[in-house]
């Protein structure tokens, strides 16, 4: 693979989150289930964007399916290496890790399968950046290959709450995390700033921005990007989209 210029990106920083990502992650019910199955019927190696720390992409190396992961985070990718090597020397071959910004990156040889799991794809702050992301899975793909992504779902109670704060959020969440942030409404972009206590007192932060996407939106981008969309789904494990889905769970096909 080869990666275009990395430029420091403090939107989505993951760096200071590495070493306690594991910890507090849990992902989304079901996704890791829903990218393995997709990884098994595309056979080849695939390419998960935004791979962090291995969550989905060691599973699926585990089943058998050669990952090219790449990360914008150093940190990020050490942590997935790391426990590459701890699964054995079976595994840590079929797990291929590179430095690449995701709106910046070729593949010498395409694939069957690109997926951008966990919200990953929200890190991108316009629609340049939107598409170009897309063109990159695309040109990846083999003809009729299958983009999988997964995004929230637009909080509309989440938003309008946001907009009597004037914007402003301040919660606890569990596990000694604090969560500070605001949301702009017209630009789509919600802020958050996580602080996790560590038993020893340290406070570690961690601060990121998402720009949000609704149905229509994303349905546009897929198409002005040369796909075709195959299924939308609620949730991980097929359930119809809806007004309560939390998550928009697409896939799609290269159009040629
Ligand atoms: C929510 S985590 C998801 C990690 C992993 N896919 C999972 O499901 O646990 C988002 C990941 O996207 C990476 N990321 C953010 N912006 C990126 C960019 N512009 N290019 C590549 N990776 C990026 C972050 O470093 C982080 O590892």
């Amino acid at each position: 693979m080869k990666g275009g210029p990395i430029v420091s990106d403090q939107r989505a920083n993951y760096d200071p989150y590495a070493a306690i990502y594991d910890e507090h992650t849990l992902g989304v019910t079901g996704d890791v289930a829903f990218y393995r199955a997709l990884a098994l019927e595309a056979g080849g190696p695939i390419v998960e964007v935004g791979v962090g720390t291995g969550r989905i992409a060691l599973p699926i190396a585990e089943a058998g399916v050669p990952v090219i992961g790449l990360d914008l985070s150093r940190s990020m990718l050490a942590v997935a290496r790391d426990k590459a090597r701890a699964v054995g020397p079976t595994v840590s071959p079929r797990l291929a890790l590179v430095q690449a910004d995701m709106r910046r990156w070729a593949l010498r040889r395409p694939v069957a399968l690109v997926t951008i799991p966990f919200r990953t794809f929200l890190h991108n702050m316009t629609a340049e950046d939107q598409l170009a992301t897309l063109e990159c899975a695309r040109a990846a793909l083999l003809p009729g290959g299958r983009l999988a992504l997964n995004v929230f779902n637009p909080d509309i109670a989440f938003i309008a709450a946001a907009g009597q704060a004037g914007g402003r959020r301040r919660r606890p969440l569990p596990g000694a995390v604090e969560e500070e942030g605001s949301y702009e409404p017209t630009a789509q972009i919600a802020r958050t700033t996580w602080s996790f206590r560590q038993s020893g007192g340290r406070v570690v932060r961690f601060s990121f921005a998402l720009r949000y996407i609704y149905r229509y939106e994303m349905e546009h981008l897929l198409a002005r990007a040369g796909f075709v969309v195959e299924a939308l789904f609620g949730d991980h494990v097929g359930s119809v989209f809806e007004e309560r889905s939390t998550e928009m769970v697409w896939i799609a096909r290269r159009q040629d």
